[in-house]
């Protein structure tokens, strides 16, 4: 998938560097985190009142799916004017999809959802009707979430407030924009599952594994796209000429020429936690809308468990300067 965005809010908070100078504005998390913070305080304070434990509970729930939420960067596509009624359109060659008002309005949003609902939707990429979804929507990679991770974000996402805006009708070319043939592109593609956990490996890679692949999709931008868009996994995280907004998005494997193999685990951690580069450049525009959403969100123990894992990466030699170059788009070599 190869989306695009226009002008939106995500332009103004993440008002990039240009070389080396440092970020003009503060990254900042939009206003509902806070509504939920007042959440949290209040059931806390009623529980200091001698409510049940179960309302506690329930706070604790909403502030895990906030966190699920922002590492799992939902924000970058839902997040419209001030709800999540629906923001960014994603331009592919096959047509724009645009993410759906996912508010709890019971007409246009998920507000007669049920937790099953929510969790079938990132689970099997199924709609509520059994219909299938286009994977524009990343459930290719949320399919991977624990479910208590998704119960969780059904708890933080009943918590935004309403919007009555319309979802938009995607623009996409027939015969694609008939649903029906979605199920044969999840066949052989899409395989629904949860994480697994290798037990060969230290529990601070397996909690990277997991940020990385079920929650922070970064192979949704710097792993090369084959046939239809699917991701090729022997090019795991190895850049691409194409990425999202046609731009060109680096190799972050473990390779010392083409990759980040030179790289500290400390200064991925740096950048991971602020978006400056081992030289010293800032990182710009998507990649610092990623950071700001859902890197610099994590606790420090996940941020160094997620540098962790992507410095473990095998090297995979993938020399773009070269291909982007002398290609207009490397897929016509794979
Ligand atoms: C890359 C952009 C993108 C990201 C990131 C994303 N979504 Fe979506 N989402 C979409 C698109 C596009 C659709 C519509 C799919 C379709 O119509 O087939 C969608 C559909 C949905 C739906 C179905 C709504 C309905 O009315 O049927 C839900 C629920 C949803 N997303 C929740 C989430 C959650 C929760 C996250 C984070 C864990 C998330 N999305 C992250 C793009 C995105
Ligand atoms: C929306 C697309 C997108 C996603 C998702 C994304 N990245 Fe990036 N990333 C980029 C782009 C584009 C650049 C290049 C930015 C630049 O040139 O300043 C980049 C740069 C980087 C770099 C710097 C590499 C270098 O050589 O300078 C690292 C490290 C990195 N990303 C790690 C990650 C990790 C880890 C994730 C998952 C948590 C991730 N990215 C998710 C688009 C993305």
């Amino acid at each position: 998938m190869i989306f695009s965005c226009g002008s939106f809010w995500w332009r103004e908070l993440f008002v990039s560097s240009e070389g080396c100078r440092k970020p003009r504005h503060a990254i900042q998390f939009p206003d509902a985190v806070r509504a939920v913070g007042g959440v949290h305080v209040l059931l806390v304070l009623l529980a200091g009142l001698s409510v049940t434990g179960e309302l506690l509970a329930s706070a604790e729930l909403v502030e895990q799916g906030r966190y699920v939420f922002q590492a799992a960067g939902c924000v970058s596509c839902h997040r419209g004017d001030r709800s999540l009624a629906g923001g960014r359109p994603i331009v592919t060659p096959y047509g724009i999809f645009y993410p759906p008002n996912i508010t709890p309005h019971r007409e246009r949003g998920i507000g007669r959802w049920s937790e099953e609902d929510l969790i079938r939707a990132l689970r099997m990429g199924l709609d509520p009707g059994g219909r299938h979804y286009y994977p524009a929507f990343p459930y290719t990679s949320y399919t991977r979430m624990t479910r208590q991770d998704m119960r969780a974000l059904y708890a933080y996402l009943m918590t935004w407030s309403k919007s009555s805006r319309q979802s938009q009708v995607h623009d996409v070319q027939w015969p694609l924009s008939l649903r029906g043939l979605i199920i044969h592109w999840k066949q052989g593609r899409f395989t629904p599952g949860v994480a697994v956990f290798d037990p060969a490996r230290s529990p601070e890679w397996n909690r990277g594994a997991y940020l990385a692949t079920a929650l922070g999709h970064c192979s949704e931008c710097h792993t090369p796209r084959g046939f239809l868009g699917t991701p090729r996994s022997d090019r795991y995280l190895a850049g691409t000429c194409s990425g999202p907004e046609g731009v060109r998005v680096p190799n972050i494997t473990a390779d010392e020429e083409t990759g980040i193999g030179r790289w500290t685990r400390e200064e991925l951690d740096r950048f991971l936690s602020t978006g400056e580069r081992p030289d010293g450049c800032y990182t710009s525009g998507l990649m610092m809308e990623v950071l700001g959403t859902a890197c610099m969100q994590l606790t420090n123990d996940d941020r160094q468990a997620l540098a962790f894992y992507i410095a473990a990466l095998s090297a995979i030699h993938n020399n773009l300067d070269f291909l982007c170059e002398s290609l207009e788009d490397d897929e016509f070599l794979e």
